[in-house]
């Protein structure tokens, strides 16, 4: 496995791998890893010839500092466990070397980003758009693979992909779990003993909405919900949303989408976790 901090020496490999037709998959991260992310990795090997994987704590999607000074960097144990998921490239960048100068580009993803993670983290996905373009650019992938665990960063990913007119097809990959079913996010170390035994009650919940989805109406299920999370003292609810998948436009009643999809964001003091499930309605709509 080849490491690479400059963006000249990783774009000189590359081009010499596309002349020789090899495909590229890309996965960006900002390191921490875990079994999600390795999912990501093993399903770009699966796809192509050549895996890279990116891994930059990104300063300009963060719109709350401490987040951002707290966020986990473990930077010798992510090379050991992507050596040992036989990614091929790792592209390591330093802040200097993505941004010489303070980017200021600015995006506009009109509706998809007024709601939940877009309302609640202002600048958030602006900032993802400018390093992920920046990644896209360097490494100019032919897949990129994207987890459902950020369902709203991948609407995002994907309008801007068809803004820039670029030909990279955009991987949806599902959710990967703990055995108690907490989403697992480089955040989670960061729990305390306490914390990290009742932040599974968010995959129940949302469980619990999409088993009560065929029986009552979406404004019951919700409201049930949201009161089930205000009864939690330990949690503190940002948003608990039903949406629709495609538009991520809140909806009103089940029959409003054919594909909706819960939505929440939850803070265990400084952690903000989030989390989501499709919900299959066909037969309850009411
Ligand atoms: P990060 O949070 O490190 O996540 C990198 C990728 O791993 C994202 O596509 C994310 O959705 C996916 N992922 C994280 N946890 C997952 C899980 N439990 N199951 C499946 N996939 C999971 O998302 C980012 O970094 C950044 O915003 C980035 C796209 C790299 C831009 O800076």
């Amino acid at each position: 496995m080849q490491i690479f901090t400059k963006i000249n020496d990783i774009k000189a490999a590359i081009t010499l791998l596309k002349a020789k037709k090899y495909r590229i998959g890309f996965v960006p991260t900002m390191g921490a890893l875990h079994n999600g992310h390795l999912s990501l990795i093993y399903k770009a090997k699966a796809e192509n010839d050549i895996t890279v994987c990116s891994i930059f704590v990104n300063p300009v999607q963060f719109n709350n500092t401490e987040d951002f000074e707290k966020y986990p960097i473990q930077n010798d144990t992510d090379i050991d466990l992507l050596k040992n998921s036989k990614c091929d490239l790792v592209f390591l960048p330093s802040v200097k070397e993505m941004y010489p100068e303070p980017p200021t580009e600015k995006f506009n993803f009109g509706t998809l980003e007024n709601v939940m993670e877009g309302a609640f983290r202002p600048g958030h996905f602006n900032g993802v758009a400018i390093v992920v373009k920046k990644l896209f650019e360097i490494i100019t992938p032919d897949k990129a693979y994207f987890g459902e665990k950020d369902f709203q960063q991948l609407m995002i990913i994907k309008s801007l992909i068809k803004k820039l007119n670029l030909r990279i097809e955009i991987v949806a990959c599902p959710i990967i779990r703990e055995s108690d079913g907490l989403a697992m996010s480089s955040r989670n170390v960061r729990l305390t003993e306490h914390q990290r035994k009742i932040a599974p009650e968010i995959h129940a919940l949302l469980k619990k909405c999409a088993d009560h989805s065929m029986e009552f109406s979406l404004e019951h299920v919700k409201s049930e919900v949201i009161k089930s999370i205000e009864a939690i003292p330990e949690f503190k609810l940002d948003y608990f949303e039903i949406a629709d998948e495609e538009n991520l436009q809140p909806i009103s009643n089940w029959s409003d989408s054919d594909t909706p999809r819960a939505f929440v964001a939850i803070f265990l003091d400084k952690v903000r976790l989030i989390d989501n499930m499709k919900i299959f309605c066909n037969f309850a709509k009411s």
